[in-house]
């Protein structure tokens, strides 16, 4: 999904569908997420049209976008979710996603939320080491119910990706690797209140190279052949996230259909439903982050700043991953200046962009910080007592607050004096 089909200036002045991002500004205020609907739409789409000829089930991960009306968008397109955690379970019930379409995962469940899993009752566990599947087998003893379980792989394939972000090899904590499987297999025949019912890998996010699915699906499907010939039941193969998309003009992601096309001849002949777990895929560029510029400054070497009101507590990644996000001037101007974009915040990672050439706007325009719907708001802080953003959903010519701005009240509102 290209945003600027969704994103686009009109009369100069950059647009979100048919709704002029300066007038959102204006009424909501500023820091403000502002979502299209449309893109999450065509998002949808995209993938589905590309692994149309593959019985599977996609999840959305909720991950990396879980705004309610986000959550409930998807579940209004069919969509099931991958949840990692008791409260992204609640939200995904709460959005309307039925538990039977609800994958939890996350390799450090506790016992209260492994129990809140089953007392829902979602589609599945996944399972990341021989522990927790003794842990899933005693709770689900205990309240009585069989377990349906995933076995998360660790296929040891080092996916070409940020390296906080790869998840596929051996060194890192996800998932049992070639090591553990015999004790794994040995357990879920065993124990009486757990069933496997799929194998499951994750390999990273925002990865280009279809390779690299290729290699770990292949170790996936011979751990598939080695299960069945024990004598499991697999209903699904889960393949998980990562598919990449453009942060970067010049760095465009490997499209979708090629994903699908490396994938779809190695899962189509096991005649077992595919699951993906898309996140960033789906919102990654449905949303910017609308800021305004407080103060422009320049120091003795002649460097120019643009001082404006969101920073890494709304949009961390440039911190955090050194990811690039794009920098519009929401009223486009005919010169350009070379400057850094960074936030209030006490940090000198607090920073969107560095010596980035930019529309040369004045003091109190607006900047849009391109490609944040998907881990951006969600990974926002309210370090140095910020307040977290409101966000809205547009669709067409209707603005929808999806998220009301915080208040100081609510800041404080837990602490006890
Ligand atoms: N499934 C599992 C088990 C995952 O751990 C993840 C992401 C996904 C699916 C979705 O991956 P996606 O399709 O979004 O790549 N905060 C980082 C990304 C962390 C991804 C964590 N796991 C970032 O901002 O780049």
């Amino acid at each position: 999904m290209s945003e600027r089909t969704v994103f686009h200036y009109q009369d100069n002045v950059l647009s979100c569908e048919d709704v002029r991002l300066d007038e959102l500004a204006s009424t909501y205020g500023t820091p403000l997420f502002v979502t299209s609907k449309r893109s999450l739409v065509e998002s949808c789409r995209e993938f589905e049209s590309a692994f149309v000829s593959l019985p599977h089930f996609t999840c959305y991960s909720v991950k990396a976008n879980y705004n309610l009306t986000v959550i409930r968008n998807f579940a209004e397109m069919g969509y099931g979710c991958d949840v990692n955690s008791g409260g992204e379970l609640f939200r995904a019930l709460k959005a309307g996603v039925p538990a039977e379409k609800i994958i939890f995962a996350g390799v450090g469940k506790r016992a209260d939320e492994i129990a809140y899993a089953l007392d829902v009752g979602v589609l599945m566990l996944k399972v990341e080491s021989l522990a927790e599947i003794e842990a899933i087998d005693r709770i689900a003893g205990e309240l009585g119910v069989m377990a349906p379980v995933a076995l998360r792989i660790n296929p040891n394939v080092t996916a070409e990706t940020h390296p906080y972000i790869t998840t596929g090899d051996s060194k890192e904590k996800f998932g049992i690797d070639e090591a553990g499987l015999e004790e794994a297999f040995s357990l879920l025949h065993r124990l009486k209140h757990v069933r496997l019912v799929a194998l499951d890998m994750h390999i990273g996010s925002q990865i280009f190279d279809p390779e690299y699915y290729v290699a770990a699906t292949t170790v996936l499907l011979d751990i598939f052949e080695t299960a069945k010939s024990m004598g499991f039941a697999i209903d699904f193969l889960d393949i998980g996230g990562g598919f990449p998309v453009t942060y970067d003009a010049r760095k465009p992601a490997t499209p979708i259909a090629h994903f699908a096309e490396k994938l779809v001849p190695l899962l189509a002949p096991t005649g077992v439903k595919v699951i993906f777990e898309p996140g960033r895929f789906l919102v990654a560029n449905a949303s910017v982050l609308l800021t305004r510029i407080l103060y422009k400054k320049r120091n003795h070497t002649g460097k120019r700043f643009f001082i404006v009101d969101a920073g890494m507590t709304e949009l961390i990644r440039p911190a955090l991953y050194q990811s690039h996000h794009e920098v519009l001037a929401v009223t486009r101007h005919e010169s350009t200046v070379v400057a850094d974009v960074v936030g209030p915040i006490c940090e000198s990672s607090d920073f969107f962009a560095r010596q980035r050439t930019i529309d040369d706007a004045g003091e109190g325009e607006l900047l849009a910080v391109m490609s944040s719907g998907a881990y951006a708001a969600v990974m926002g802080s309210n370090y140095n007592g910020r307040l977290r953003p409101a966000e809205l959903m547009v669709d067409g010519k209707d603005v929808l607050v999806i998220r009301r701005r915080e208040t100081y009240e609510q800041l404080i509102a837990n602490e006890v004096l």
